[in-house]
């Protein structure tokens, strides 16, 4: 059995992502200070609507945030995906360009069709095409320090969205929200570093138990982005499936699936219920009555609740559950959590005969 004290349990972890999670509270100002920073031109009585272009481990932040923010967006918000960037996008449109590498091609695309619609652009990067091509553009650049992992600069890119948008009069007054966050997340290092044991560290027995497990990992409302972020990290950092649903939606459909499910799968299905307190009354039941009803059908239930006052806490503070418990997982599992050899082949392959072989931004 792989062990998760002691001075050689991190030797697995070839890029530190574990130590480096120690460092966020210095990415956290780091981060807040370069977005206050910025010079913004545009005026934020001419923005009608907000869209975030970005993938991976750089679109995650905007979900996180829509979902935490949904009730005080004051303008439509919505996250893009695609190479395409939907038709009402137009000059009232605040596009947050987000792209850690600066080098996504997705990203790249959708840019080059909202800077010709005149959109009001800014890009959260560490440099990359983005920054080259688009900063002498005009484009403002909110900088971010080069050289992590996408999914370990969550920080760095979560923290200025929320600042530019806090600026641009999209979600109001979100200062006091900052300084709880910093507490939460300077309380997570504190009970789940790796110099935290066993017994007394949270984050490793969730990833005792979930590491050889298929995660079926449920959120909902402020949680529902928290649940895919979990995902996401299992899968980049465990090197395991994981899949993410969210509630209510799953009660329409998902939940008819669990009669059916293969002995085989049940056995390792593991589900994780990512809950909160202000959750809507329904949505309370409907995580009770569903979990009844599929409990049968999965080897274990785990349910899992956000403290916090401001709803950036409560996020944040699954966040660094899911961060650290995955990281864990991987040493679990005897897997290296830091590279992501499978996507950068993938990056590269599509690059030999796509956009990364032109000097020239997409069209
Ligand atoms: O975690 C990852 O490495 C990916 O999900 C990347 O974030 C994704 O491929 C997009 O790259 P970037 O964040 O550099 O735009």
């Amino acid at each position: 059995m792989y062990g998760l004290d002691g001075p050689d349990a991190l030797q697995g972890d070839s890029l530190g992502l574990i130590r480096g999670i120690g460092d966020s509270l210095e990415a956290f100002d780091e981060a807040r200070a370069a977005a206050e920073a910025a010079e913004i031109p545009w005026p934020a009585d001419e923005i009608d609507s907000v869209a975030v272009c970005g993938m991976g481990g750089s679109a995650i932040a905007a979900d996180l945030i829509f979902g935490a923010y949904r009730e005080r967006m004051l303008k439509p918000f919505t996250v893009v995906r695609d190479y395409y960037i939907p038709g009402w996008i137009g000059e009232r449109t605040l596009v947050i360009l987000s792209s850690y590498s600066g080098g996504t091609e997705e990203t790249l695309t959708a840019a080059s069709q909202a800077i010709e619609r005149n959109a009001l652009c800014v890009a959260i990067t560490s440099g990359g095409k983005l920054a080259r091509f688009y900063g002498p553009e005009g484009v403002p650049i909110v900088p971010v320090r080069p050289g992590l992992q996408p999914r370990a600069a969550l920080l760095r890119l979560l923290v200025p969205m929320l600042v530019v948008l806090d600026r641009m009069g999209i979600i109001g007054n979100v200062g006091s929200d900052l300084e709880e966050a910093r507490g939460t997340i300077s309380t997570a290092i504190a009970q789940m570093g790796p110099d935290v044991r066993e017994e007394a560290n949270p984050a490793k027995q969730l990833a005792r138990a979930l590491s050889a497990s298929v995660p079926l990992i449920w959120g909902a409302e402020l949680t529902a982005p928290v649940a895919t972020r979990w995902k996401g990290q299992f899968n980049e950092n465990g090197k395991m499936p994981a899949y993410a649903s969210v509630l209510p939606e799953l009660d329409h459909n998902e939940i008819c699936g669990f009669g059916g499910m293969p002995a085989e799968l049940a056995h390792l299905a593991k589900l994780v219920l990512l809950r909160e307190p202000r959750h809507h009354r329904q949505t309370e039941r409907r995580f009770d009555l569903t979990r009844e009803l599929v409990e049968p059908n999965v080897s274990q239930v785990l349910a899992i609740t956000a403290e916090g006052q401001s709803p950036l806490a409560r996020m944040l503070d699954l966040v660094m559950l899911g961060d650290y418990t995955s990281l864990y997982a991987a040493l679990l599992r005897a897997v290296d959590p830091g590279p992501v050899e499978v996507i950068e082949r993938l990056k590269e392959r599509l690059a030999q005969t796509g956009y990364g072989r032109t000097a020239e931004p997409p069209s």
